[in-house]
C-alpha cells in the first residue's frame, strides 16, 4: 500500500498574542523547510490570521482558520466567511472542532453547513470528529463517529472530497494529557477509512488523510503516526511551543 503524505497541523486555539503568533509562525516556517516529506499547517486565532499567513507566505507551511461561518456575508455579527479567510491569505479551515461542538454547542447540521460554506468559498477543510468519554465507555464510539461523519458529508459530491481531511479527536484526549493509545487511534482510523470507502468509494478512502488529535507530544507522535491509517496529527497545546512542534514534525518516520 502506498503511504499517504503525512500532515502535521497546529491548532493554536485562543492562545498567543500578535507578536507571539508571528514569532511562532516564523519558527515553524524555518523548521518545516527541512521536513520535505511532511505537509504542515498552523491555525492561529482569526485576529492574527492575516499576519501569520503573510509570515508563512512562500513557505511549506499553510495558514488556516479555526472556524468559518455558513454564509458569504451579511448581518452575522462576530462571524467570518470563507471568502474573508481566503482574503487573509489562508487556504484551510477547521470545521466541527470538538470545542466548537461541545463548548459552543454546534450540532452536526451546523457543522455540515460550515463544511459546505468552506468548500464553496474555495477553502480546504479538516473535518473534526470524536466521541466523548461516556460515549466510548458506553460502547457507542462508532455510532457517534458514523453520525458525525454521515451528517457532515450528506451533501458532498465525491469530486469535492479530496479537499477535505478528517481529524479524529477523541474528546477525552483533548487537553487532558491522556492521548489515545496508538492501537486505539489505529482502530478508529481504520473504521473512519471504512466510512469514507462506503460513502465515496475505495479510491477516495485510499487517498484520504485521517489525522489524530488529542494530547499529541513529541514523545508520543512517532508511535501514533506508525499506525498505517494514521496519516498525520492535529496538535493543540504542544503546537504552541516551537521546539515541541518541531519535534513532532521530526517524528514522522515514513
Ligand atoms: P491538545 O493537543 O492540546 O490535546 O489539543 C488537541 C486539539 O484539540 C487539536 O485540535
Amino acid at each position: 500500500m502506498s503511504r499517504r503524505r503525512s500532515f502535521v497541523a497546529g491548532n493554536w486555539k485562543m492562545n498567543l498574542n500578535r507578536a507571539g503568533a508571528v514569532t511562532l509562525a516564523r519558527a515553524v516556517r524555518e523548521h518545516a523547510a527541512s521536513c520535505a516529506g511532511v505537509d504542515c499547517a498552523v491555525f492561529p486565532p482569526f485576529v492574527y490570521l492575516a499576519e501569520v499567513a503573510a509570515a508563512l507566505s512562500g513557505s511549506r507551511v499553510r495558514a488556516g482558520a479555526q472556524d468559518v461561518w455558513t454564509e458569504k456575508k451579511g448581518a452575522f455579527t462576530g462571524e467570518v466567511s470563507a471568502e474573508m479567510i481566503r482574503d487573509c491569505g489562508a487556504s484551510l479551515v477547521l470545521v466541527g472542532h470538538s470545542e466548537r461542538r461541545h463548548v459552543l454547542g454546534e450540532g452536526d447540521d451546523l457543522v455540515a453547513r460550515k463544511l459546505r460554506a468552506a468548500l464553496d468559498g474555495g477553502l480546504e477543510a479538516i473535518l473534526c470528529i470524536g466521541e466523548k468519554l461516556k460515549e466510548r465507555e458506553g460502547g457507542s464510539t462508532e455510532a457517534v463517529l458514523g453520525r458525525q461523519f454521515r451528517t457532515a458529508f450528506k451533501d458532498l459530491a465525491p469530486a469535492e472530497f479530496p479537499r477535505v481531511s478528517i481529524a479524529y479527536e477523541p474528546v477525552w484526549a483533548i487537553g487532558t494529557g491522556r492521548n489515545a493509545t496508538p492501537a486505539q487511534a489505529q482502530e478508529v482510523h481504520a473504521f473512519v477509512r471504512k466510512l469514507v470507502a462506503e460513502r465515496f468509494g475505495p479510491a477516495s478512502a485510499e487517498g484520504s488523510r485521517i489525522l489524530y488529535g488529542g494530547s499529541v507530544t513529541p514523545e508520543n507522535a512517532g508511535e501514533l503516526l506508525a499506525g498505517p491509517d494514521v496519516d498525520g496529527v492535529l496538535v493543540g497545546g504542544a503546537s504552541l511551543d516551537a521546539a515541541k512542534f518541531a519535534g513532532i514534525l521530526d517524528s514522522d518516520r515514513r
